[in-house]
């Protein structure tokens, strides 16, 4: 019987996985950065008419920024768990990042953060919705227009939500591993605005990115693999969780830092895009300077094809968890994310402080819910960017103290019960 989960599952499987393989070793490395096709998908989820693809999210954001053509010293607004390669965008354009705190209930940008932040300086505001929960998402971006900001919306982890419908001036995701929408590195930007659009299709660099090598897709593939095998529920129930279980007894201290270790992925010092090694860089790498591929539009277009079949299934298993939460164990998840209707859970988090003077998470995964919190760095925490910290309290909660609950589309409604039974279980002993 399956009684353990894991922390996270990707969106794919083994069979999706090995027909991308084939398709790689068979299309030709051709460019397809603006692909009708991929444009049409992605442009109808976004609600925008153009979309164009990069190498990744942080050259969409690049090529944005880049465009807006802003006097040196401009400050960007951001909220600060984000990946480090972000802020590495903004100073490389000569640009500032002034980071604002963020929301407790919805875990996006909060309002007075950005009021106490903003000043004549400040021109573009980087939205991050996080974790599937686009709760007050247009009423963000509206109150950031009134400022007179470019606004971009970061939509890599709420694709799927039923709708996208702010007054950003763009949207721009990533398609890295492990998203709902992948291409196994990817990212691309949607916009309303022509001149726009058309300004980062004729800029020179984007018309001279080079072909992605296809090592780079192997290596992701691999690396997909391994995580889809150690996840397997079979597998994740019989012997990775008492791998963790083992490690967790002897070293707790590194059981806490696992997401960081590379075991499961690449070494470092190959790191392309996704290991979000928090570094100074004094230049972009040449490798994020790669066109959107013709394998890579293959691969997307087979995630848009199977989204909407996933994204109502999260919804129906986030409804059927709710019913059967006990309102002690509701109370902890964030209030944005109550309304599983009009969000699509990427995670769906709840605080561990403020319970009891008890190990939750230790809880929980003695319960067989294997959990962590975000994976993405608390930029405001770290070293290299000391000279753009500032408070942003909540965000520090919410980096530390609030994990996920295992959910995904896989999961029978028995199982997602028996979630729900655990989690009252655990949060009912507690005072
Ligand atoms: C919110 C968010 N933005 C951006 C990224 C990654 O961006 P990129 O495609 O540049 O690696 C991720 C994934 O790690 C993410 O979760």
């Amino acid at each position: 019987m399956i009684n353990k989960f894991p922390r996270f599952k990707y969106f794919i499987g083994f069979s999706f996985l090995f027909k991308k393989l084939f398709a790689l070793l068979l299309t030709k490395n051709e460019n397809d950065s603006y692909g009708s096709q991929t444009q049409a998908q992605i442009s109808s989820l976004t609600n925008r008419d153009h979309t164009l693809f990069f190498s990744s999210y942080r050259m969409g954001v690049y090529f944005y920024l880049k465009s807006l053509k802003l006097p040196r010293g401009t400050e960007v607004l951001l909220t600060p768990i984000t990946i480090p390669d972000l802020v590495n965008v903004i100073l490389n354009l000569d640009l500032v990042p002034v980071f604002c705190d963020m929301d407790l209930e919805n875990h996006s940008l909060c309002i007075n953060s950005l009021n106490k932040n903003i000043s004549n300086k400040s021109k573009v505001l980087i939205i991050t919705p996080l974790s599937g929960c686009y709760s007050k998402g247009e009423d963000i971006v509206f109150y950031a227009k009134e400022k007179e900001l470019f606004v971009i919306e970061d939509i890599s982890q709420v694709y799927g939500i039923p709708h996208l419908h702010s007054d950003s001036d763009v949207m721009v995701g990533s398609l890295s591993s492990g998203k709902a929408l992948t291409s196994f590195t990817g990212g691309f930007l949607s916009t309303n605005q022509i001149a726009l659009y058309q300004n980062i299709k004729n800029d020179t660099e984007y018309k001279s990115l080079l072909p992605p090598p296809k090592i780079r897709f192997l290596f992701e593939l691999f690396d997909n693999f391994k995580i889809l095998l150690a996840t397997n529920s079979l597998v994740f129930n019989y012997f990775t969780f008492n791998i963790l279980k083992l490690i967790l007894s002897i070293r707790p201290n590194f059981f806490k830092k696992i997401h960081e270790t590379k075991f499961l992925t690449r070494s470092p010092d190959k790191d392309v895009f996704f290991d979000d090694l928090p570094i100074l860089r004094k230049s972009l790498p040449k490798s994020w300077f790669t066109y959107f591929s013709k394998w890579q539009s293959g691969v997307l277009l087979s995630c848009c094809h199977q989204l909407p079949r996933i994204s109502k299934r999260r919804i129906e298993l986030s409804k059927l968890l709710f019913e059967h939460l006990h309102s002690n164990v509701i109370e902890h998840i964030p209030k944005g994310f109550h309304d599983f209707e009009t969000n699509c859970y990427y995670h769906l988090p709840i605080y561990i402080d403020q319970v009891s003077s008890a190990d939750i998470s230790s809880l929980m995964f003695h319960a067989g819910l294997d959990n962590d919190g975000y994976g993405l760095n608390l930029c405001t925490e770290e070293e290299v960017f000391k000279e753009f910290h500032s408070k942003t309290p909540h965000a520090f909660r919410i980096k530390k103290n609030c994990v996920f609950i295992p959910l995904h589309e896989s999961y029978s409604n028995s199982e997602v019960i028996t979630i729900a039974q655990k989690l009252n279980y655990i949060f009912d002993k507690e005072p």
